[in-house]
C-alpha cells in the first residue's frame, strides 16, 4: 500500500497552463477547476451542461465527450492544451437487467450510452491530448477518472464498472509509451464521492452516519496526478521491475490513486508488485518471456 499525504501545497503555481477538464462544470469537474485556476491554470470546463457557478479564469465550452466532433471543436477552441482531464462520466441506468418492452411487447434494445461517454469519450480525449501535445512539443499531463468500482465491482451497474476498467486499460496500456514524449498518463479513482451522479444514495449513507469523500479531494487527487514527481518509476506491466527505467525519478506516471474520505492511496505499484502473486510463479515467469517478445520490435506500438 502506497499512502499519500496530498494537500494544496503539493500543487505547485500553473501559471501559464491551459487545462481542459471534460464534466468541468459540476461535482469532481468543478473541484478539479477550481484547483487548477487557484494555482493560476486557465481552464476550459467541457461539459453537456452549463456551470452552476462562475470560476475565474474557467471558460465553459459546451462539450459532448461522446461526440468527436463536439470534442474536436472544444479542443481547437481551447487552442493548445498542458493538462487533459477526462473526467466526465455517467453511471447509467441502475435497473439496466430489467426488462423494458416496446409497444409490441419485444425486448427493447437497452441503453449503452454509459459505453460512449465513460469509454468513447475518455479514449477520443487521449486521442486528441496526445495531437496536441506532440505538435506543442512541450509534453503534458493526461489525468482520467477511473472509480473505486474497479476494487469493489458494483452489481447493479455492469456497463458502469466495464467502463472503469476500460479506463484502467487505457492508462495501464499507454503509460509505457507516452512517457517518452514526457506526457504522463495517470488515473483518479475516487471512492463514494458527494456529488449529483450518488444523490440517490446520499441518504442511505446518512442514516449510517457514513460520510461521503468530498469532490475536492478528488481534484486534489486529479491535479497532484498532473503535476507531482515520483522517486522511482513503476513498470509497465509488473513482468519488467529489474528494467533500468524503473529506478529512475520522473514526473508522476502510470499510476491510480484511490481517495477514500479523505485518505490517498496509490494503487498500481502494489498492483504490479504482487502480480508474481495472484498470477502464481510459473505463470509470471512465462509472461516475462512473452512480454519481452510481445513489446519488441514486431509488436507495432510506437514506443
Ligand atoms: N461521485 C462519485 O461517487 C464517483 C465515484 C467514482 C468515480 N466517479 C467519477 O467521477 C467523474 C465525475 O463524476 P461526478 O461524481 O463529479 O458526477 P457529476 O454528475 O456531479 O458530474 C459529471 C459532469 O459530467 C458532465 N457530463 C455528463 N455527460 C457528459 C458528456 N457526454 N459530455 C460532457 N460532459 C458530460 C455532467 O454534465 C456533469 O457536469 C465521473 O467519471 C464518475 O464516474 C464519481
Amino acid at each position: 500500500m502506497t499512502e499519500l499525504h496530498i494537500t494544496e501545497n503539493d500543487i505547485p503555481r500553473l501559471d501559464g497552463k491551459v487545462a481542459i477538464v471534460t464534466g468541468g462544470c459540476a461535482g469532481i469537474g468543478l473541484a478539479t477547476t477550481k484547483i487548477l485556476t487557484s494555482k493560476g491554470a486557465t481552464v476550459i470546463m467541457a461539459d453537456l451542461a452549463s456551470p452552476s457557478e462562475t470560476v475565474e479564469n474557467a471558460t465553459w465550452v459546451k462539450t459532448d465527450v461522446s461526440s468527436w466532433d463536439s470534442l474536436k471543436a472544444t479542443f481547437k477552441a481551447a487552442g493548445r492544451v498542458d493538462i487533459v482531464v477526462a473526467n466526465a462520466g455517467i453511471l447509467g441506468d441502475p435497473n439496466w437487467l430489467d426488462d423494458k418492452l416496446d409497444e409490441t411487447g419485444e425486448l427493447m434494445k437497452p441503453s449503452t450510452s454509459v459505453i460512449d461517454v465513460n469509454i468513447v469519450g475518455v479514449a477520443m480525449c487521449i486521442k486528441l491530448g496526445v495531437s496536441y501535445m506532440r505538435k506543442q512539443g512541450s509534453g503534458g499531463s493526461i489525468v482520467l477518472v477511473a472509480s473505486g468500482i474497479v476494487y469493489e465491482p458494483g452489481a447493479k451497474v455492469p456497463l458502469y464498472a466495464a467502463s472503469k476498467f476500460a479506463v484502467t486499460g487505457m492508462l495501464r496500456s499507454l503509460r509505457q509509451s507516452l512517457i517518452n514524449e514526457d506526457i504522463t498518463i495517470n488515473a483518479v479513482a475516487p471512492g463514494v464521492t458527494s456529488t449529483q451522479i450518488v444523490s440517490s444514495f446520499e441518504a442511505v449513507f446518512a442514516a449510517k452516519n457514513e460520510p461521503m469523500g468530498t469532490p475536492h479531494e478528488a481534484g486534489l487527487a486529479i491535479v497532484y496526478s498532473a503535476v507531482a514527481r515520483e522517486k522511482s518509476r513503476i513498470p509497465a506491466t509488473g513482468t519488467t521491475t529489474e528494467d533500468a527505467v524503473n529506478k529512475q525519478s520522473g514526473r508522476w506516471n502510470g499510476r491510480m490513486i484511490y481517495t477514500l474520505k479523505g485518505m490517498f492511496t496509490e494503487t498500481e505499484e502494489p498492483f504490479l508488485a504482487l502480480k508474481n502473486q495472484w498470477v502464481g510463479e510459473k505463470a509470471f515467469q512465462e509472461m516475462k518471456t512473452q512480454e519481452l517478445l510481445f513489446h519488441g520490435p514486431a509488436f507495432p506500438a510506437r514506443v
